[in-house]
């Protein structure tokens, strides 16, 4: 269950109005009728997903994973943050199961991939190359560099240890993996990169790092159900995407999402990515940042507090988090703590989110909505993802735009190919 708190968010317009170009964005997602209507295959998932490549993942996953001291997932932008965030938030930051995942083909950094290479070249590999398109540059040159230091390993039976995730028909690294005889599962082609954690693109990865696939898309259908109704006195998913849409139009020009916990980073670089691709197009879209608190109180939060009034802050807030610890009390009180002697570090960490509430609205000015979590279980992540994907796609044609391109991403692109030397 996520639940929106608004009443710190200063809105100066009732989410009422919005009702009617609710109804109809919502017929847009729901009917595949509005801009983009070809990439709205997430919205059934939760029930059309395919039953059959499900037990396949887990029957590789169950079979790979005790001769896997890393799991090397070969992706970029969708094709791996979703994956990422789901590890940190639901197994934390230092997990003790293995396989150990890293994270490979998102960066040109040859200072990384020789940290890595070097890391795992005596271990047990097994490497997940993930690509909707199979001619991502970034992953490309990861796969190619890791895929050869498979078969130096393991000769013919590198093939056994490579698996691809990509479309069903077209592409390089389906060609490859035809011709390889790679395991091969699918990326749907209604459902882009960013709104694909639901797929093999993410599952796969998930149940080798010991995340039950079936609560996390358990978790999807219960949101799923919770947000059919387009009606705003109910759809929490909406109420969250025509809060965004009057801060926008109130001027503010950035949503900072701020969560208290330091593996829900990843969530928020997952979050920024799908927001940040999705809405930011033709001049307009709120530019997505991310904080993590109290951490950063002692960073940005001087800004926030006093600084240009430019930004909202949404509050990603755990009801309930797996691990507690209880403040130690001490006989001689030297650094005069024991005032928390006995207390839980979760209700520390609640009085700080309720004094930075009160600091940042109150004090100084600052929006503030809050979206209530139960926990960081797997059933709660499939719920959040979705959440935020209906949410996306709402804010998105609420603002006239395509949710699902990003025609913006190829410009870099041409410009790096012609320096390259590509034809
Ligand atoms: O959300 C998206 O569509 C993008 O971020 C893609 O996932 C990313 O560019 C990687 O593309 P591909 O899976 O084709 O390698």
């Amino acid at each position: 269950m996520l639940k929106v708190d608004l009443s710190h968010a200063k809105l100066t317009q009732d989410l009422s109005l919005y009702q009617e170009r609710v109804n109809e964005a919502h017929r847009w997602l729901h009917e595949k009728s509005g801009k983009g209507s070809d990439f709205v295959g997430w919205v059934n998932w939760p029930y059309d997903y395919d039953k059959e490549e499900l037990t396949r993942i887990k029957e590789v996953a169950a079979r790979l994973k005790e001769k896997t001291d890393v799991l090397l997932v070969c992706g970029i932008g969708g094709s791996y943050l979703g994956a990422r965030a789901a590890l940190e938030m639901v197994n934390g930051l230092y997990p003790s199961q293995k396989p150990e995942v890293i994270f490979i083909g998102n960066t040109f950094s040859a200072s990384y991939l020789k940290q890595v290479y070097d890391y795992v070249k005596d271990k047990e590999i097994v490497l997940n190359v993930i690509s909707k398109s199979g001619t991502t540059t970034e992953t490309s040159i990861s796969f190619r560099i890791f895929k050869e230091l498979l078969e130096n390993k393991y000769g013919e039976k590198a093939k056994e240890r490579i698996i691809a995730t990509t479309d069903a028909h077209r592409g390089t690294l389906k060609e490859l993996a035809d011709k390889e005889g790679y395991e091969t599962f699918v990326v749907p082609d209604d459902i882009g990169g960013r709104y694909s954690v639901f797929t093999p693109v993410g599952l796969l990865c998930l149940a080798f790092a010991g995340i039950d696939p079936d609560e996390v898309l358990k978790g999807s259908r219960a949101a799923y159900e919770d947000l059919k109704d387009p009606a705003l006195e109910h759809n929490e998913a909406y109420r969250y995407a025509v809060a965004r849409r009057i801060l926008d139009d109130m001027g503010y020009q950035s949503e900072m999402f701020v969560t208290y916990e330091l593996q829900m980073t990843s969530v928020a670089e997952w979050w920024k990515q799908l927001f940040g691709e999705s809405e930011g197009k033709e001049g307009l879209g709120l530019l997505p940042t991310s904080a993590c608190f109290s951490t950063d109180l002692h960073s940005l939060g001087q800004f926030i507090q006093e600084g240009r009034k430019c930004l909202f802050e949404t509050i990603l807030y755990f009801d309930h988090m797996k691990d507690d610890i209880v403040f130690p009390h001490e006989e001689v009180d030297f650094d005069h703590m024991n005032y928390l002697a006995g207390k839980k570090l979760s209700w520390v960490n609640q009085m700080a989110m309720e004094g930075t509430l009160s600091a940042h609205t109150d004090d100084g000015g600052v929006p503030n909505i809050i979206l209530h979590l139960d926990d960081n279980s797997s059933f709660s992540f499939g719920y959040m993802i979705y959440f935020f994907f209906k949410a996306c796609g709402m804010s998105c044609y609420l603002l006239g735009i395509n949710p699902f391109n990003q025609p913006g991403v190829e410009v870099y692109k041409k410009k790096m190919f012609k320096l390259l030397g590509k034809e």
